[in-house]
């Protein structure tokens, strides 16, 4: 028995019948995503099956590792293939079911993909979950305590085991990780100092999150900055961006310090820039403990660590910021936002309005 969603859709047609507009990848781009990387396809949501549910993409995701997925190389998940529909998470709404586990109306979270709709069995090696119910906007859930939030999460507590009183330093501060990652910081005790690409983003960090100092790396004096700002030197390093940033904050470590590996994105458009090359020798001379890791890694302990974060959300001790695309259509282009330092705090697209 089907159930269905009242009300108009988007990638509705004349006929009333549901289409779906789904960018799938062309060409592997050599640098950037550009408009050649993607073609725009229109097709005929299918009739569903029993076991199957519709899903309506309301908000995407747009994360830096959109660009390693359509890049042929060995990464921690199969690249996107030519021809597929553009891999993304986000959250959706449940508009037509013949699943038990799907009712319509509900929001889930899952591999929404840059499309407007999505047919589910629930089997997806990364399946569909509910939404959980709680207090905070969907753009958070999809943000600070969705994936990014949970990133910043068990980077900071499971990965480099901040401690209280020692000094963090994190990189692309002022993005969906690094704004959470400095917060849980303070919330420890720590000294933070984040490291951002314009006055403004530094002055939300120090003046609205709370961060010890920031830093404008696209300033001249910069390195001397961060010495200033670091003077008992370096115990962790949340490091999202790699290169000549993570080579000068690499020579302020302590003895004994830990670097959370989150992500290069420096690296991501060409990784054969020598700009983006590291090299690792205070690693050895300070017995640093670098440690890569991936969100998918936790998997297990996602449930805790979203009701850690909706807590601090919801108490005011998390403060949240989404940049918001308005149009599936504008996907390709808003994506390189990440690498030009368009956003602050967590890049989505909104496909569709939740409808109450
Ligand atoms: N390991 C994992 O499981 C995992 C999960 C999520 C994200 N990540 C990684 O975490 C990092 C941040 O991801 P996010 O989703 O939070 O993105 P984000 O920080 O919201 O956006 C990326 C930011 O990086 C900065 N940036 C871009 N190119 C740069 C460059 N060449 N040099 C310095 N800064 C640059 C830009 O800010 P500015 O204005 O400051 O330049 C931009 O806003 C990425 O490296 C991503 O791959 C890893």
């Amino acid at each position: 028995m089907s159930q269905a969603l009242n009300g108009i859709q988007p990638g509705t047609n004349a006929s009333g019948s549901r289409t779906n507009r789904q960018f799938r990848l062309k060409n592997r781009p050599e640098t950037r995503m550009d408009a050649d990387t993607f073609e725009l396809a229109t097709v005929p949501v299918p009739a569903l099956k029993e076991g199957q549910a519709l899903i309506r993409t309301c908000l995407l995701s747009l994360d830096p590792t959109n660009r390693i997925w359509v890049a042929d190389v060995d990464q921690y998940m199969p690249p996107v293939q030519i021809g597929e529909v553009m891999r993304g998470l986000g959250i959706g709404q449940v508009v037509e079911s013949k699943h038990p586990n799907f009712q319509p109306g509900q929001l889930v979270t899952g591999p929404v993909g840059w499309q407007d709709y999505n047919v589910t069995d629930g089997k997806e090696d990364w399946p569909f979950s509910p939404l959980p119910q709680v207090p905070i906007a969907p753009e958070d859930l999809a943000g600070a305590a969705g994936m990014t939030g949970l990133t910043a999460y068990f980077g900071v507590f499971e990965v480099a085991k901040l401690k209280a009183g020692e000094t963090m330093v994190v990189s692309a501060a002022a993005g969906a990780v690094g704004s959470i990652v400095g917060q849980l910081g303070k919330i420890t005790g720590c000294r933070v100092v984040g490291i951002a690409g314009s006055d403004e983003k530094c002055r939300w960090l120090t003046d609205e999150l709370g961060f010890d100092a920031a830093i404008n790396y696209k300033s001249a004096d910069w390195k001397q900055r961060l010495i200033d700002a670091t003077p008992n030197g370096i115990d962790v390093n949340f490091e999202n961006v790699g290169g000549e940033i993570m080579q000068f904050v690499f020579s302020r470590l302590n003895l004994r310090s830990r670097v959370a590996l989150c992500g290069l994105i420096s690296s991501y458009n060409d990784a054969n820039d020598e700009k983006t090359k590291v090299s690792i020798t205070n690693v050895l001379m300070k017995r640093v403990r670098v440690e890569g890791f991936i969100i998918t890694d936790y998997f297990d302990k996602f449930a805790e660590g979203t009701m850690k974060l909706v807590g601090w959300i919801s108490q005011g001790k998390i403060k949240t910021k989404s940049t918001i695309v308005e149009g599936l259509e504008n996907a390709p282009d808003a994506v390189n936002q990440l690498f030009d330092g368009g956003n602050v705090g967590k890049l989505l697209v909104r496909v569709s309005d939740i409808q109450k």
